[in-house]
């Protein structure tokens, strides 16, 4: 028997990051190769992703997977034992058929991601490639500048900040390496800075501080604060926002529910500018909500030419919905979340055509993630230039950093 086949597939429910059940899956070739993938899960889900789906019921307080499991022991693993594990566009055109449906809501996308990241692996074991190298060849070579969270609001925190993400990137680090040191030095000088304000060092669910401050504007006044006290300048360390606004979004209006605010679009893109305006922040996610494309056309027309707008929940990782974004010029960049979409090769479909179309791809974690590393290698095989993959903290947070240490050495 030819050893590149898959000789069996096994499911398992196991926890993420937030202790919620999750999806893992272990491919093995004949030659005795495996592969193993945990698929993530979301919190502050885009209403146009692939179906996650849950068992409900009792067990888990309703989020248990075990018919998810169940599929990838069943008829998952009965129809891709055969196939040849190099050939994986073949095995998830096989996952995405199989399931029949629009959302994968059938087998549901966590069970089918598992699959197809493990079938990945499992075919760089068999050449005895590290994944980044098996998936971009010999042009993957770059590292990836880190979006590295370090305050959290909104639905990733129990605090009174409604933007849900605050992060930093290392603007002009030569390396990896030395960026992650210097975003790290300024993640523990800010938990200085808010000991000694008296507040609360605990942490949301990426890992970035969680406190309640007087207003949004606040959390980057003490970001900045952070960044020059640990010895940086504004020029070296920029911001980034996630400000997650589809949760927002309601009736065509927003409603900021921690703050009790009500604003229109056109008042949330004025506030946004004028964030950019007072503080450097150079990337903006999801700055209107993901079903307001008038917003979008606004907001890219008045800041696209000098913030990166970063599409998640308006684009979800999902073709053809990027191809509507372009078409309408709607942001500029597009954030890449493997489970979104729920295979590699979709995944892999729509950086290629937001690269081809000048968008720039920030490849992602979940707010709840797992020790699975693979969106660091990911983003070194595609050359994606930026990973946005949470706080110097948790292990879920820094399997990912410590994975591209790794990768920064074997390249060099
Ligand atoms: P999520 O958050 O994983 O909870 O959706 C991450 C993000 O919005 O970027
Ligand atoms: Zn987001």
């Amino acid at each position: 028997m030819q050893e590149n086949i898959i000789k069996s597939v096994r499911g398992f429910e196991v926890l993420d990051s937030r202790g919620n059940p999750t999806v893992a899956a272990e491919v093995t070739l004949c030659d005795g190769s495996t592969g193993f993938a945990i698929s993530p899960s979301g919190a502050s889900t885009g209403m146009f992703e692939a179906h996650e789906k849950r068992d409900g019921g009792e067990r888990y307080g309703g989020k248990g997977v075990k018919q998810c499991v169940d599929a990838v022991n069943g008829e998952i693993a009965k129809g891709i034992i055969d196939l040849n594990t190099l050939n994986q566009r073949k095995i998830d055109e096989f996952l995405i058929k199989l399931d029949g449906t629009e959302n994968k809501s059938r087998l549901g996308a966590n069970a089918i991601l598992a699959v197809s990241l493990a079938a990945a692996k499992v075919a760089a074991n068999y050449y005895k490639m590290p994944l980044y190298r098996y998936l971009g060849g010999i042009n993957a070579t770059d590292l990836p500048r880190p979006m590295l969270n370090i305050l959290n609001g909104g639905a990733h925190a129990k605090n009174n900040i409604d933007i849900q993400e605050f992060m930093i990137i290392p603007y002009t680090a030569k390396t990896f390496c030395e960026g992650l040191r210097q975003c790290t030095e300024i993640y523990h000088t800010l938990g200085k800075i808010l000991k000694d304000m008296g507040k609360t060092t605990g942490v949301g669910d990426e890992g970035g501080f969680a406190p309640d401050l007087e207003s949004d504007e606040k959390a980057i006044e003490v970001i900045v604060e952070a960044i020059k006290k640990a010895g940086y300048t504004t020029e070296q360390i920029k911001i980034a926002l996630d400000v997650a606004s589809s949760e927002w979004y309601k009736d065509g209006e927003y409603l900021l529910p921690k703050r009790n605010l009500k604003m229109s679009g056109d008042e949330l893109i004025a506030y946004i500018k004028q964030l950019t305006d007072r503080y450097p922040i150079i990337s903006v996610e999801d700055g209107v909500a993901e079903d307001d494309w008038q917003s979008w056309k606004k907001l890219t027309k008045e800041l696209g030419d000098r913030v990166q707008l970063v599409g998640d929940d308006l684009f979800v990782t999902n073709t053809e919905r990027l191809k509507k974004g372009i078409e309408e010029k709607c942001g500029n960049a597009i954030l890449v979340k493997l489970n979104q979409i729920g295979t590699l090769t979709e995944t892999l479909d729509v950086v290629r055509l937001a690269q081809q179309n000048g968008y720039k791809a920030v490849i992602s974690h979940r707010s709840g993630e797992s020790e699975d590393t693979t969106i660091a290698d990911l983003a070194v095989a595609l050359n994606a230039g930026q990973i946005k993959t949470g706080a110097p903290c948790r292990s879920d947070r820094t399997a990912k950093y410590n994975r591209l240490l790794v990768i920064e050495r074997e390249l060099n």
